[in-house]
């Protein structure tokens, strides 16, 4: 289904709220555009104008790590003005709401606020009350979508994999409680991959999981037969209110990536997995380190991939279905 809130009235990306419902071009234009943009990071100089004299808020009501400091390293990399809002340390610890939080930083002349929040929709309700000239990118909201993850684990896989229409891929894990698995899917789908399989327990499968075009396993070895590539997901412990699995000795048993489940993917099969880790439940330390794993790169190709997020939604750089240029 197309997200509208995502585009203006002339069909341009205004926001990047999820993947879900954005066409194939807008994904590809994305792709494209964040090539031309890692001869940047390998400049000395690793700066480019497009931003510069806006102003960029990464306003993160939830931890991370990557996210924030690659879509910082992004914006700067863009001449764009950048706060980090320490929401510990705001005005939120006293009872201000969201969108009173989003109504002051906009009343700083912000132009486009990078959004991460534990409640799924946080990102469309705030999109939905910024004035047209204010862009929101969603960071991750609650279990519903992370779409600049999926999009830099997209330009991940065609670098070092090539056609989606040629290969097979495994997302292995948390598929219930994790928006990267979600947004993941939808990427896939959209472009075209042979096949998406998922597997995890029975617990961990949310309901119905064939309607969105994936083919469930709840047995580790066979999804992952002759897969081209691995995508791990984290146990996401802290959205979890019971019990989803019995132990996690069973669970790195069944469900972690081991060398000898990895031999039953093809052999120059890739693995990834978005960060953070938890080693020696989801995935064995020697397959994270080993020479299939792309997980760092991932790290690495999404400052370029979120400078192309923000480029193209404030304008400051060409797409095939908009092509305008700040
Ligand atoms: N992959 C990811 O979203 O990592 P962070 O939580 O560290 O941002």
């Amino acid at each position: 289904m197309r997200d509208d809130l995502q585009f203006d009235g002339h069909g341009r990306l205004r926001h990047l709220l999820t993947i879900e419902g954005l066409p194939r071009q807008t994904l590809l234009d994305i792709l494209n555009t964040a090539e031309s943009f890692i001869s940047v990071g390998e400049r000395e100089i690793k700066k480019v104008p497009l931003m510069r004299g806006k102003t960029v808020v990464n306003l993160f009501f939830e931890s991370s790590t990557r996210t924030r400091t690659t879509f910082e390293i992004a914006a700067k990399r863009l001449s764009a003005d950048v706060i980090n809002l320490a929401v510990a340390q705001s005005s939120t610890s006293k009872g201000e709401t969201v969108l009173d939080t989003v109504r002051n930083l906009e009343a700083m002349h912000t132009d486009l606020f990078v959004v991460r929040h534990r409640e799924s929709g946080a990102a469309h309700l705030i999109a939905r009350h910024v004035p047209p000239h204010v862009h929101i990118v969603n960071a991750g909201d609650g279990r519903h979508a992370h779409p600049t993850q999926a999009l830099l684990d997209m330009f991940t896989i065609r670098r070092h994999k090539g056609d989606f229409e040629k290969l097979r891929f495994a997302i292995v894990g948390d598929i219930l409680h994790s928006r990267v698995a979600r947004s993941q899917i939808h990427a896939l789908t959209t472009l075209g991959a042979a096949e998406v399989r998922v597997i995890a327990p029975r617990t961990l499968l949310p309901m119905a999981v064939e309607k969105l075009g994936v083919h469930p396993y709840t047995d580790m070895r066979a999804g992952l037969h002759d897969v081209d590539v691995v995508l791990m997901l984290r146990l996401q412990r802290e959205r979890m209110n019971g019990a989803f699995i019995s132990s996690e000795q069973e669970y790195f048993n069944l469900y972690g990536l081991t060398q000898d489940k990895l031999e039953r993917a093809k052999p120059d099969a890739i693995v990834m997995h978005p960060g953070p880790m938890n080693r020696g439940l989801e995935i064995d330390s020697a397959v994270a380190d080993g020479p299939q794993s792309v997980i760092l790169p991932q790290v690495t190709y999404g400052i370029a991939v979120r400078m192309a997020i923000m480029a193209l939604i404030m304008g400051g750089a060409e797409t095939a279905t908009g092509g305008r240029r700040a």
